[in-house]
């Protein structure tokens, strides 16, 4: 962590110096200090993906928890859906790898489905992978990166 910010206080040094690389790292820089936003509605459903339109006839599914699990099932992060099943979370991209958040990571819901609907399997938790919608630029220079669960389906 020390060198990461070692490195982090030579770059702004750097681009300081050089008012130049300042327009051409500005990329680089809003890709280093940006965040990664993860947002999404969980459904109480077997295989919801995200329909907007259908969305309003589904019921959704409220104080779920929902894990962000890396690598052999790491819990990164948690947090829970509110009243209409919406949930968010927002990433470090210091410590969280947007390739690797892509690739190795997934969405899992630890509240069984039957929680809220007694008809819906008790066992199996639902899960998804992770989906990149694009990035949005906050106050000029800070990149948010935005993903959203491709779909969640029980495993
Ligand atoms: C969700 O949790 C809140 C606070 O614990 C509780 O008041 C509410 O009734 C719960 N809602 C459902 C649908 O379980
Ligand atoms: C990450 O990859 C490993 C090995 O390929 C796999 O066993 C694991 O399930 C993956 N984890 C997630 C959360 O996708
Ligand atoms: C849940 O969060 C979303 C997004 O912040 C918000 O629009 C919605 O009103 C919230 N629902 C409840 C019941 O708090
Ligand atoms: C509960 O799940 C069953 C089976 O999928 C479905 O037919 C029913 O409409 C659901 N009930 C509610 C209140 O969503």
């Amino acid at each position: 962590m020390a060198s990461t910010k070692l490195f982090l206080i030579f770059l702004l040094a750097a681009l300081i110096a050089t008012p130049v690389a300042l327009a051409q790292l500005g990329g680089l820089l809003g890709g280093l200090l940006g965040l990664i936003h993860v947002d999404g509605v969980l459904y109480c459903s077997l295989n919801r993906k995200i329909d907007v339109i259908n969305g309003l006839n589904t019921p959704s599914f409220p104080n779920a928890s929902v894990q962000l699990q890396c690598g052999a099932g790491n819990v990164v992060s948690d947090t829970t859906t509110n009243g209409s099943g919406v949930f968010s979370f927002v990433l470090d991209p210091l410590q969280n790898i947007l390739s690797s958040l892509l690739s190795n990571c997934s969405l899992v819901v630890t509240t069984p489905l039957s929680t809220c609907n007694a008809s819906l399997p008790s066992v199996g938790l639902l899960q998804s992978h992770l989906q990149l919608v694009g990035n949005t630029v906050s106050g000029g220079l800070l990149r948010i990166v935005n993903l959203i669960p491709a779909g969640f389906q029980l495993p």
